[in-house]
């Protein structure tokens, strides 16, 4: 053990209680290593919302994580995140006036009289968006629960608008069985979001994405299939259609991590999401063969490293709390608190549709 996770260790043990170190699972090892309650983010927005005794929750993550938990947590207790400058380049795909236009112009159109729109938004947005969601009546969700959060909005409406992942949405829509030609992508830069008409749609998808998931393809998953027989393909389901639809198994990041741990020793899976999260799993399942579908790194998650976590903890008085406007957090609570009171989903099947 070097001197930085020795330093790290003994201010955790000065702090006991009062201090929650949470790390997300593509998080580098170092970090993974130190932190009290590593998860994916639906765990870790769980665990921020139930730290009883904790006074500073210090996220190791990408910001919508450490906002999330800045939202969820008490006003006596305050969120750290060791780097402001790690967000989310999907996240960034929503911004805020384009959100209002295409509200706007959805609601304005002939097509759309008599129909009730529901918002769904992913964990991974902005703050303001997930406000705007709970105020326009909707929650938000994250991969482990999306299949949930849709049958949510769909006993209260008839139109789901689901931000900022075009993929997490077809994906989860096309497993509770909403067809392809119910479903539509909103491109947000066209007049009128590139539609002509609304008849028959069911899901709007935002035109968002993931750029580290989109480097895994269908091509990949033929490839190994064909190459190592018997193999097997686990994915996020940020990735697009065609790759999920040819996999064996679809879900969270904590999906990914059940799912591994479970296969029968000596059995060859491929992974298709970070390669932090893969990386480790190779480590901790020596007994398998885990290899990357493709190496994809998150760059943002990489940018929180135990230098700046230990920077953070020294400095815990005169570090900036994530700041979370009272406008914007009662809303936004209200989105994830509607999530989060959604039924928990332990099962290792069809996580989508669940
Ligand atoms: P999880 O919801 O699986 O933790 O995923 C978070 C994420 O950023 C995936 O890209
Ligand atoms: Fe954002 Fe993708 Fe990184 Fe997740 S993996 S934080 S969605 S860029």
């Amino acid at each position: 053990m070097d001197a930085i996770t020795r330093r790290i260790l003994e201010i955790k043990r000065e702090r006991g209680d009062s201090l929650l170190i949470l790390g997300h699972h593509y998080q580098r090892h170092g970090i993974v290593d130190v932190a009290d309650h590593v998860g994916d983010s639906f765990g870790l927005a769980k665990a921020a919302a139930e730290a009883p005794r904790a006074r500073d929750i210090v996220f190791c993550g990408v910001r919508f994580m450490a906002e999330s938990a800045a939202i969820l947590c008490r006003e006596d207790q305050k969120v750290f995140h060791p780097e402001p400058e790690a967000g989310c380049p999907m996240a960034d795909m929503a911004p805020m006036d384009s959100v209002e236009s295409a509200w706007a112009t959805i609601t304005a159109r002939l097509d759309y009289r008599g129909r009730k729109m529901v918002p769904v938004t992913y964990m991974n947005s902005h703050a303001p968006l997930k406000g705007f969601t709970g105020a326009q009546g909707g929650l938000v969700c994250t991969s482990s629960n999306a299949g949930k959060a849709l049958r949510w909005a769909f006993e209260r409406g008839d139109l789901v608008l689901f931000f900022p992942d075009q993929h997490l949405g077809r994906n989860t829509a096309k497993a509770l069985g909403i067809r392809e030609d119910e479903m539509r992508v909103w491109y947000p830069s066209k007049p009128d979001g590139g539609l002509d008409t609304l008849e028959g749609v069911k899901m709007l998808l935002w035109n968002g994405h993931c750029p580290v998931h989109m480097k895994f393809s269908a091509r990949d998953a033929r490839f190994v299939k064909k190459n190592f027989p018997g193999s097997l393909v686990v994915v996020h389901p940020e990735c697009e259609q065609e790759l999920v639809d040819l996999a064996d198994g679809v879900g969270s990041t904590e999906y990914i991590v059940k799912y591994v741990a479970a296969l029968p020793e000596g059995t060859r899976v491929f992974v298709g999401t970070e390669a932090n999260l893969v990386d480790r799993l190779k480590r901790e399942n020596p007994k398998l063969k885990v290899e990357f579908l493709t190496r994809s790194l998150c760059p943002t998650m990489y940018m929180v490293d135990r230098e700046k976590l230990l920077r953070t903890l020294e400095n815990l008085e005169g570090e900036e709390p994530v700041p979370m406007p009272t406008e914007v957090r009662e809303p936004a609570r209200l989105a994830l608190e509607r999530m989060l009171s959604l039924a928990p989903n332990p099962s290792l099947q069809q996580t989508l549709a669940n």
